[in-house]
């Protein structure tokens, strides 16, 4: 209770609050990934897949991007503070995420290592987007700054984008520092819609991990 009464009034102080129901199913082709899609006005795409019952805060994220946004994130809270953000952007022909979580407004999230990130089939750079293709570890569940929360299936989760056309600082390092967002705001998305049995979410996660970066 206390932690949804903070998450309301947290998104009452945001500005350009898109809210509405507006996931799609997606199948991609290329990993055989089955999301719950979500695409925001600027073409910038938000995908989530959950297994059907997960204990593990685990989650499969897709990040597709217009080239001229720089960098791109996402709130598990619907919020800046106070959740696991994931924020990720392009570095030559690669794709780098990046774990972050903020204890106040208006400065560059700190790192954040209660969420592990792991990247797979799809992550990359073309002529018109770039994609972050990850498993997260972390990105669910989590107890920051007193509040614990799970993000666990339903059709009123409230996530929320921040991105910018800026490039971060130093793209080839995931601690760069980058300024503040150009555009924000929150949808509500449809996680109900995100799941699938825990045995082809495993077998999603299994055929597509490519391997750690060095
Ligand atoms: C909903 O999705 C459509 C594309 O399917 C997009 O054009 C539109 O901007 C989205 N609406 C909101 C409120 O994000
Ligand atoms: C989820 O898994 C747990 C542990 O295996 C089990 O106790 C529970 O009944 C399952 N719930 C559903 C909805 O399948
Ligand atoms: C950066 O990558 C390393 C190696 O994968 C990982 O241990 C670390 O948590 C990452 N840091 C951030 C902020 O994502
Ligand atoms: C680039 O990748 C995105 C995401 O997969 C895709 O929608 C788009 O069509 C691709 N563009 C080109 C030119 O292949
Ligand atoms: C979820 O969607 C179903 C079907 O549209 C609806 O009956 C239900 O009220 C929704 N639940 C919430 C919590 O919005
Ligand atoms: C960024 O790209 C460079 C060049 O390919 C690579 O060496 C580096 O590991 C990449 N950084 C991350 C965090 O993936
Ligand atoms: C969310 O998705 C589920 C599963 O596809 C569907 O049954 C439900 O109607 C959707 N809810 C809304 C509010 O669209
Ligand atoms: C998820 O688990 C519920 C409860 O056990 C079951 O009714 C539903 O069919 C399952 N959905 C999927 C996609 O496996």
């Amino acid at each position: 209770m206390i932690g949804l009464l903070k998450r309301a009034a947290a998104l009452s102080a945001l500005a350009n609050i898109v809210v509405g129901q507006n996931s799609t199913r997606y199948c991609e082709e290329l990993t055989g990934i089955c999301y719950s899609s979500y695409v925001n006005s600027d073409g910038i795409y938000y995908r989530v897949a959950l297994p059907n019952n997960s204990t593990t805060s685990d989650a499969i994220l897709e990040i597709v991007s217009p080239v001229k946004y720089n960098w791109a994130g996402l709130a598990w809270g619907g919020h800046m503070t106070a959740d696991p953000l994931t924020v990720a952007w392009p570095n030559g022909t690669g794709v780098v995420v990046s774990s972050r979580a903020a204890s106040i407004y208006g400065v560059v999230p700190n790192t954040y290592d209660g969420a592990e990130y792991t990247y797979l089939k799809g992550t990359g750079v073309n002529s018109t987007h770039w994609t972050l293709t990850v498993r997260c570890k972390g990105c669910t569940r989590w107890t920051l700054f007193d509040s614990e929360i799970a993000v666990d299936g339903g059709n009123d989760t409230s996530l929320a984008f921040a991105y910018s056309s800026v490039p971060v600082d130093n793209p080839a390092s995931n601690t760069s520092s980058f300024h503040m967002h150009e555009v924000h705001g929150s949808w509500v998305h449809n996680l109900t819609m995100a799941k699938t049995s825990n045995s082809e979410y495993d077998g999603w996660v299994t055929s597509n991990t490519l391997p750690a970066l060095k």
